[in-house]
């Protein structure tokens, strides 16, 4: 199949690599242009913009950082995707945005005779890597049963919450359990360590038990070297505490827990943590005690 594929980071990067990889044809475009050259290397075409990626692509896949990279890449800009792929085709946008965002995008794309399915994903750089994301699915299930083989190229399995805006629903409720685990492992670890339990102890005590999420123990090295090398950028949780944030004030109801954990990471970002793992949210609160 022809398919276009936009941002190349951490995740579309392994993602637009799983695609080659089971033969597919493939466009890519990056707005760092250099990321494109290893996927190029191994036969995807460096396309010079976003309407290029998309001029022949059967299905458009985007994996940008924020709605507003969404909306820049899609329509805002000269030389955006959406306008260039044709009538029929399906864009498939995998970005963690926030319902309304997405509605509007399948609005933009509607508009355009294009048919939109949102996909974002739960998974990070290393599920990325072996194609065993998991797919949040919205959208007509029509088209997500087109892009449903697709997605199983980069992943384990496809779940279709409904209409579009489900599965960035699902999404950013996912991530108010991924944001729930590390900021509170990352508390565990610092009340343990103030109290004099050696840090090894610690991770053999926290790790085996039932209340800690299975993915805090490959964030173990991270944290005990020191090494926090982004598998899943601190800016990026802290984005999507605050889409779900945003969600919930439009719905009228409260996340106090939430709240708190975004401010967290808002600290922790503004200390120059933003661009490295979230694990580096330990590292943060290892800092300071009062006299
Ligand atoms: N990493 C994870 O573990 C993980 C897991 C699940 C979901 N996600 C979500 O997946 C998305 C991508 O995450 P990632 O970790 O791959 O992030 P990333 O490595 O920071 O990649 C972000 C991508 O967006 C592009 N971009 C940013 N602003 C742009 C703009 N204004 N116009 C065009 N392109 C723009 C970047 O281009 P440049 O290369 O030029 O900066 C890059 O290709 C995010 O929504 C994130 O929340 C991430």
């Amino acid at each position: 199949m022809r398919i276009g594929f936009v941002g190349l980071g951490i995740m579309g990067s392994r993602m637009a690599a799983r695609l080659l990889g089971q033969g597919h044809e493939l466009a890519v475009w990056n707005r760092t242009a250099g990321k494109a050259a290893p996927l190029a290397a191994r036969g995807a075409r460096a396309a010079p913009s976003p309407a290029e990626a998309a001029r022949d692509a059967e299905v458009l896949f985007s994996m940008l950082s924020t709605p507003e990279a969404v909306r820049e890449s899609a329509v805002a800009r000269p030389d955006t995707f959406l306008p260039s792929l044709r009538p029929g085709r399906i864009w498939a946008d995998c970005t963690t945005v926030d319902p309304a965002s997405c509605r509007a995008m399948a609005r933009e794309a509607a508009a355009r005779g294009v048919r939109f399915v949102e996909a974002p994903v739960a998974g990070s750089l290393l599920p990325a890597e072996r194609g065993e994301l998991v797919f949040l699915a919205g959208g007509e299930a029509a088209d997500v049963e087109e892009v449903r083989p697709l997605l199983l190229a980069m992943g384990k399995k496809v779940v279709h919450g409904g209409p579009v805006g489900a599965g960035s629903a699902m999404k950013l409720a996912v991530n108010i359990l991924l944001g729930g685990a590390m900021t509170s492992f990352a508390e565990a670890l610092r009340l343990g360590s103030a109290l004099g339990v050696p840090r090894a102890t610690l991770f053999e005590a926290l790790l085996g038990v039932p209340a800690a999420a299975p993915f805090l123990a490959g964030k173990r090295r991270k944290i005990e070297e020191g090494e926090y090398g982004a598998e899943f950028p601190l800016r990026w949780l802290h984005k999507d505490l605050h889409l779900a944030a945003t969600a919930a004030y439009a719905e009228g109801i409260a996340l106090p827990v939430t709240n708190a954990m975004k401010e967290l990471l808002a600290l922790a970002a503004g200390a120059g943590l933003g661009e490295q793992d979230i694990s580096a949210v330990c590292a943060f609160l290892q800092r300071g005690k009062l006299p």
